[in-house]
């Protein structure tokens, strides 16, 4: 299975709403901090959010790095530093480089502040608000970053109701709600890291095809840690091979002995995404 050949099945009505919905809240902050999945750092951005930016500053959190590899981690900070990006990497089950974080966000609203202080505005709090596809933890965050800052600033007009302002440190204000990215699926190799980190849902593809994919991809690029965990050894990454394998150490055996693949993929599958199979990256820095 080439991964070209990977299918999603998606409707476009949402995204038109969704970017409509996130050019009223972006009006309405200093800072915006896009949050992506650290397995998936290219796959998890979307090019939208430039267009609906408007100039404003944006902070990169780089999440779920605990399920990354950290070499490749390292690399992709490197290259979003050596774009202009301010960055850091978070893990929000944990907490990890939240502070951090904090800090990177009142750095990037400096130049707002300053121009503030020309116009004679003092001690007026900077607005954020966090972004991203589905599942990438932008609720964790939020979780985090309330935390024990109850305080609910204050309702500001044009948000829509419900939705609320609360103190996150001094001088910094976060909207209560993320602001949803939708995934682009356009490129086959994009739908495919989307599924395989669960960020779209299983009904939109072929879970056998996408598993498929992901041992071949897992099997060329870390073999040893795929070997050592299933306890199997291969000489070339030929999925289906592997996969019989594992089926067969693992027992996924149908009635008259033949291998129950839709086992193997099941199992396969929750290994990649609980990360005990391993940290792995899968966009290339
Ligand atoms: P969202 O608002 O962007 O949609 O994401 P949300 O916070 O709901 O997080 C989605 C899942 O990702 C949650 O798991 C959450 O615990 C997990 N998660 C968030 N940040 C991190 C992180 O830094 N590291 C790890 N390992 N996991 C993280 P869940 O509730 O179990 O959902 P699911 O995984 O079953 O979908």
């Amino acid at each position: 299975m080439d991964v070209q050949d990977f299918k999603i099945q998606w409707f476009p009505g949402h995204m038109t709403k969704a970017r409509r919905m996130m050019e009223t809240q972006i009006k309405l902050v200093d800072v915006v901090v896009e949050m992506l999945d650290s397995r998936i750092p290219l796959s998890s951005t979307n090019p939208m959010l430039i267009e609906v930016l408007q100039n404003k500053p944006k902070v990169v959190a780089l999440n779920k790095t605990d399920m990354a590899d950290p070499a490749k981690t390292d690399l992709w900070i490197q290259k979003f530093k050596n774009n202009g990006l301010a960055v850091c990497k978070i893990d929000c089950n944990t907490g990890k480089g939240v502070k951090q974080l904090i800090t990177t966000i009142q750095e990037a609203a400096k130049p707002v502040i300053d121009k503030w202080l020309k116009k004679g505005v003092k001690n007026r709090p900077i607005r954020v608000m966090i972004v991203g596809i589905p599942n990438v933890g932008k609720s964790t965050l939020i979780n985090r970053l309330v935390g024990k800052n109850k305080v609910v600033a204050s309702d500001r007009p044009g948000v829509t109701r419900g939705q609320q302002w609360i103190t996150i440190a001094k001088g910094l204000e976060l909207l209560d709600t993320p602001g949803v990215l939708w995934p682009k699926f356009d490129d086959p190799e994009i739908g495919f890291c989307l599924a395989m980190t669960g960020a779209i849902k299983e009904d939109v593809y072929d879970r056998n095809d996408a598993v498929e994919i992901l041992v071949e991809r897992l099997a060329t690029r870390y073999p040893e840690q795929l070997k050592k965990f299933y306890g199997i050894d291969f000489d070339t990454p030929d999925p289906i091979a592997i996969m019989e394998k594992i089926g067969t150490l693992r027992g996924c055996i149908k009635a008259g002995g033949v291998l129950d693949l839709n086992k193997v993929v099941q199992l396969v599958l929750r290994d990649f995404r609980t990360a005990r199979l391993g940290r792995f990256t899968l966009d290339e820095p």
